[in-house]
């Protein structure tokens, strides 16, 4: 009995403090925070920078080194008894949406931060180290790439094209990025897609399934494909007052045909296609000029890579059928295909969650994750833990405190059997 005591308190999950883990929560929400709640903290502008700042803060309050790669993902490291051997690593993203919630990614970095802590409490000594990681640019709200950090690491060949990116400002992400570093304590350079032994993200579901089903941890089965297309409609400015209808050619008018086509070519009984225009640019922008140019973003996700497939290529007609005296150019700026986890991560995260006897079910994810390309590099698995009526991607997300300890106890004691094994 005296012994089971022993090797229970032993665990990692034993020194997984709710109260600590939900205080840093609110310290983070207080960098960016807008008036109705949330947080707009995009990625490399100055909030993210003091995000980050502030995580480094702490982790070297807790005797953690720090790292930095080119792309400024930042790496928390709890050494191994093995120094050389490749990490286990955990971690989310610091930036937000421009009208984000509290918990969309920064809980995956404090969680991974809250396992590191309570290691250290523990006296745990793992054979391999374990790090606590930041990936730059997950949302790709200012800058359009999104999962840009893991998409790089994994793939450095793209950091040229990433560095060159502009915001809406004209600010490249070179600038960005630079600025964001000196905000922050100079840190040692990490190599690009040094060797990651295996990766575990913890991240909110941003859907209702968990809360709707009384579990408290989904393991992650995948995360769906996704395209995503630019499409620029060039007419020509004019005056609002004098130009007849025959002679206009309003981007405006054309974009708004084209994207009620594209809305009904995309309709599906099943309710499983993604098909989302959430950005649109006009320029001039001005009250009394015909809109000469628009640019609309298009986010399109399923998990089947044939709908992927034979319905993103609709896209391009779709739009020339619809662009009347405009010219319509179409860019595919990325495409991600859907990502199934299984095996080591996810069996090690059961595992763990039936010792602590957690209620738990495998779940997919439709919302995208830097989980997907990491697992380019090494074998990976998610942890989903419940948010408030499923609302994400808004000012009003909520999680439970309880919750997302739940979930760093998982994360923990998984880390350690992975780092151990
Ligand atoms: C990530 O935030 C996504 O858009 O899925
Ligand atoms: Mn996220
Ligand atoms: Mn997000």
């Amino acid at each position: 009995m005296a012994a089971a005591k022993r090797a229970k308190d032993s665990a990692a999950s034993s020194f997984v403090s709710e109260e600590r883990l939900w205080r840093r929560h609110m310290e983070m929400a207080k960098i960016g925070a807008t008036a109705k709640g949330g947080v707009n903290r995009q990625a490399l502008t100055p909030e993210d920078a003091r995000a980050r700042a502030l995580l480094a803060e702490w982790a070297r309050g807790l005797g953690f080194a720090c790292a930095m790669d080119a792309i400024g993902n930042v790496f928390i490291r709890r050494p191994g008894a093995q120094a050389a051997a490749a990490p286990v690593i955990s971690g989310s993203h610091t930036d937000s949406q421009p009208s984000g919630g509290r918990f969309d990614g920064i809980s995956g970095v404090l969680a991974a931060l809250e396992a590191l802590e309570a290691m250290n409490q523990a006296g745990i000594e793992t054979r391999r180290p374990v790090e606590a990681a930041v990936w730059t640019n997950e949302e790709g709200s200012r800058f359009a790439s999104g999962c840009m950090g893991s998409q790089v690491y994994t793939e450095p060949a793209k950091l040229a094209r990433m560095l060159a990116m502009k915001d809406l400002d004209g600010m490249s992400l070179k600038e960005a990025l630079a600025a964001t570093r000196a905000a922050m304590p100079t840190l040692p350079e990490r190599p690009l897609k040094s060797p990651i032994d295996c990766f575990v993200e913890l991240h909110i579901e941003q859907g209702p399934v968990l809360e709707a089903t009384g579990n408290v941890i989904g393991i992650v089965t995948g995360i769906a494909g996704s395209r995503r297309f630019e499409v620029e409609v060039l007419g020509e400015d004019a005056h609002a007052g004098t130009t007849p209808r025959a002679r206009r050619k309003d981007a405006v008018l054309a974009a708004s045909a084209m994207i009620q086509a594209l809305h009904k070519m995309m309709a599906d009984p099943e309710d499983e296609v993604r098909f989302t225009i959430g950005q649109i640019r006009v320029k001039p922008n001005a009250m009394a000029v015909v809109p000469g140019y628009v640019l609309f973003t298009i986010d399109f996700r399923h998990q089947s890579e044939e709908v992927l497939t034979r319905l993103g290529d609709r896209i391009e007609g779709v739009c020339r059928a619809q662009a009347g005296p405009c010219e319509v150019t179409l860019t595919e700026t990325r495409r991600a295909p859907t990502k199934m986890f299984s095996g080591l991560v996810p069996d090690a995260i059961e595992a763990v969650t039936r010792k602590l006897g957690v209620p738990y079910m495998r779940l997919f994810s439709g919302a995208g994750h830097d989980a997907r390309y990491v697992a380019d590099l090494c074998p990976t698995g998610m942890i989903f833990v419940p948010c408030e009526k499923g609302i994400s991607h808004n000012e009003a997300e909520n999680a439970k405190p309880s919750d997302l300890a739940a979930g760093a106890r998982v994360l923990a004691d998984t880390l350690v059997a992975l780092a151990n094994r």
